[in-house]
């Protein structure tokens, strides 16, 4: 099984961005655990800051991984060009968060992404990604 991950704006960052929030680990060496925790999926992973670029990492995907898993971010709560993008897939994206969006900002509790993906995992730290991988091997 492939799967994809995409990773949206400021989460290059992550062991160094608030981490009060999104931890002290580096996505790099979250993403070697997880490649040690499921030797037999075939994960990949991919950051943008910048939503086009997102987009056409979407296209491309399609067709050939099994799953995407989306942390759009910021765009999360502002990209109608992502959400367009997901809905012509024929590849299921499940929606990630590290924070728990719905106990935070009033600006985060509203998603373009989570009407248009398989489903949305949020709140759980790094693991929200380990969760995702998971629901997909179930
Ligand atoms: C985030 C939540 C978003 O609201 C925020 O803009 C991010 C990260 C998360 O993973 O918790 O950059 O998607």
């Amino acid at each position: 099984m492939k799967i994809h991950i995409i990773n949206g704006p400021n989460l290059n960052l992550l062991g160094k961005r608030e981490p009060e929030i999104y931890g002290k680990t580096s996505f790099q060496d979250y993403f070697s655990e997880m490649q040690m925790q499921f030797k037999s999926v075939e994960l990949s992973y991919f950051h943008s800051n910048i939503e086009g670029e997102i987009i056409s990492e979407l296209h491309e995907a399609d067709d050939n991984v099994d799953g995407i898993l989306l942390n759009a971010a910021a765009y999360t709560h502002t990209s109608i060009a992502i959400a367009d993008a997901i809905k012509a897939l024929e590849t299921p994206v499940v929606e990630v968060h590290i924070s728990n969006v719905f106990a935070r900002e009033d600006f985060r509790k509203h998603s373009y992404i989570s009407p248009v993906v398989f489903g949305s995992i949020s709140g759980f730290g790094l693991r929200s990604y380990n969760l995702a991988i998971q629901s997909f091997l179930d």
